[in-house]
Formats: C-alpha cells, structure tokens, sequence
C-alpha cells in the first residue's frame, strides 16, 4: 500500500497506530524534501497589533515572509467608521512594517459582501451603491497608489454553491448594481493605479466533490465574461483554505488552472491554511496530514502554472481565524499554519519551502 494511502486511510479509522506515526515521520523527512519545486514569493495574513505586542511574532514574519497582507485593516468594517470617514491605522502601520522589512504588501480587501459596517446597510440605490463603491476606491487605492503593488479588488464574488442560473453571491453591490459591479470595481482600481495587480480572490475550487467542481465551472465563466469585456484583471486569487479531510482533486485543480492561465490570467495562493477540526487529534499525524494535502495543492497548481505568490492566512497557530468557524469538539487548538503556537515550524512549512523562496 502506498504511503499516502496508509496515511490518509488512518483518517477513516480514527486510530492511528504507532507505526503510521513513524511512517509519517519518514515522509516527512524523505519524500517531502525531495521534490523541490519553483521558487515563489511566500507571505502570510498579518494582525498588525501583535507585531509589537509580541515581538517572537514578528520575528516569525520577518524570518519566513517576502510579503504580508493584513488580515483586517483594509476591510471596510476596520476603514470606514462612518460613512464620512476613513481610518488608516492599521494599513499604514503594516505598509511602514512591510518598508522597514523589504517586504511587499498586498491589499486585502476593497469590495466584499460581508464584514461590512452598519452604515452601509443603508446604501438604497444604484446611484448610492455606484457612488459608494468607486469613492472608497479611489480613496483608498488612491492613497497606496505605487505603495500597495497588488490588490485582492473583489473578495468571494460567487455564491457558496454557486446557481448556474444565477450564481453571484448576494451584496449590497449586487443586489445594487447587478454583476457589472465587478467590471466597475475592477475599472476604477485600473484608473486609480495603473500599474497594480488587480486580483479577484475566491475559495473552495479544490475538492473532488460537486461543488467545488460547479465553482470552477462557474469561476471560469465569470473571468471568461470579464476577459471578453477587456476589463482590467489580472489575476485570479485562490483563497485555499483547505479541509484536511477532503481529498485534492489534483486533476481537476490542475486543469482548472491552466483554462484560467489559457484566460492569461496570473495565480496567487493568497489564504493558505487547513481547516483540520475533523482530523485526528494527534498532533504529530495531524500535522502530517495538513502538510500532504498543501503539498497536493501546491503540486496540482505549480504543475499547471508557476503562482505568482503563495500566502498563508497567519503563519503561527497562535493568531488564527479557524477556531472562530471550526473549532475542534475534542477541545485541542486548531493546527492551520505553518508554525506552531510556539513559533516552532511544522511539516507544513517544509512544504511550503519547498515550493517558495522562504529564506529561512
Ligand atoms: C477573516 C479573518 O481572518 C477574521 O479575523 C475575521 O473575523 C473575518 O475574516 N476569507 C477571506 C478573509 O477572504 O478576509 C477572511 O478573513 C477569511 C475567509
């Protein structure tokens, strides 16, 4: 039986011998190193607080990242209070961490449907919706014109399990000005800086299941209609935010990537991390299984294409989003990154050094 096989098969029995520990620890140690893939920029989702409260946190992101992203800051919950302001903070912050360290920052996020601040609940029309949208751009982008070289300028713009009759998810942009809004957002980031990459970022386009596989279908449609527009897109962004039960259907997440690339189209990994609240609660298998399903993706996408970056979503197990939504009923921390809670490297970041530039 091979490896992976043995491996993952622990999964469904839910006991996990001895030996598998060893025989992961041995994959670990041969297979996993010996196949070096390109060399791509590595970052990780930055809370920018605890870049000063907690200086082994910093040290971690300056040790492993090229670039960072804030995890909050630039979504409109955290810059728009009111709708007559805009706070910085945060961005600004993380832009002077990212100069002092030689690394880039990406922009995450300027449209999304959710983590929206009351105020805009009021937005009524789509004269409202359109004036809306294009100021905040324009602020904001406007601002880290030349600073901010790479944009996530619409965030999860189809619905989980996307309708092929209509398979946008719901938002005030949306419901407002129809999926044009898209095309629109896109347009004024164009005009506002010229020489950004300009991202659409989504998640969940690696299963083998139906959904994923109706999600790429209709993700290609979407680029395919805004490609035929000429509206100015760059890349796709894939969010990653792996299941560490599900299976990678390496073929089809292959194939996927090289009709969007045909579309010249770039790739960012941009939210790498594994949801593993359904694995086993031995760490060290756990561990295991996590860095074999990132290594499963990151093969099935650099086989098709080389990523222009590859981001995690925080880099430390200590500053995670995943217990917030998959907390784990055995009660044990949520392993989702490539370090520990102690800062101490996993299986996971072997992989992603493997597959990155990451210096460390
Ligand atoms: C998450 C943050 O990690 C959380 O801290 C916050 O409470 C909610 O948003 N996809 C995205 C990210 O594009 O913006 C989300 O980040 C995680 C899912």
């Amino acid at each position: 039986m091979q490896r992976r096989e043995f491996i993952l098969g622990a999964l469904g029995t839910g006991v996990v011998s001895s030996s598998v520990v060893e025989l992961i620890s041995a994959v670990s140690s041969s297979a996993l190193a010996s196949e070096a893939g390109p060399t791509i920029p590595y970052g990780a989702a930055i809370r920018v607080d605890h870049l000063t409260d907690d200086p082994d946190y910093a040290a971690a992101v300056r040790k492993y990242c090229q670039q960072v992203v804030g995890e909050g800051g630039l979504k409109w919950i955290d810059l728009r209070p009111t709708q007559s302001s805009f706070n910085f903070d945060q961005p600004d912050r993380l832009l002077a961490f990212a100069d002092e360290n030689g690394m880039t920052m990406r922009g995450h996020t300027l449209v999304w449907y959710a983590a929206m601040p009351e105020w805009t609940e009021g937005i009524g029309s789509r004269s409202e919706a359109e004036f809306e949208m294009v100021h905040h751009i324009e602020v904001v982008a406007g601002r880290y014109r030349g600073r901010i070289p790479s944009w996530d300028v619409v965030n999860e713009p189809i619905a989980d399990d996307p309708p092929q009759a209509d398979p946008y998810r719901d938002s005030v942009w949306y419901r407002q000005l129809g999926k044009e809004y898209i095309d629109l957002a896109f347009q004024t980031a164009a005009a506002v800086d010229p020489a950004a990459q300009l991202v659409l970022n989504d998640f969940n386009f690696e299963k083998t299941n139906a959904r994923s596989k109706k999600r790429r279908t209709v993700m290609l449609d979407l680029l395919k209609g805004l490609k035929d527009r000429d509206v100015p897109i760059h890349a796709l962004g894939l969010q990653g935010h792996l299941t560490g039960e599900a299976e990678i259907d390496k073929d089809g997440l292959s194939r996927f990537v090289e009709e969007v690339s045909g579309l010249g189209l770039d790739i960012l990994v941009t939210e790498l991390d594994v949801i593993d609240n359904n694995l086993p609660g031995t760490e060290t298998v756990r561990d295991q299984i996590a860095a074999l399903r990132v290594r499963d993706y990151l093969t099935a996408i650099c086989d098709a294409t080389q990523p222009k970056a590859i981001l995690t979503w925080g880099i430390s197990d200590r500053y995670t989003w995943v217990p917030i939504w998959f907390e784990r009923r055995d009660g044990k921390l949520n392993r989702p990154l490539p370090l520990d809670q102690n800062y101490q490297p996993k299986a996971m970041m072997q992989v992603l050094q493997e597959f990155t530039k990451a210096g460390a």
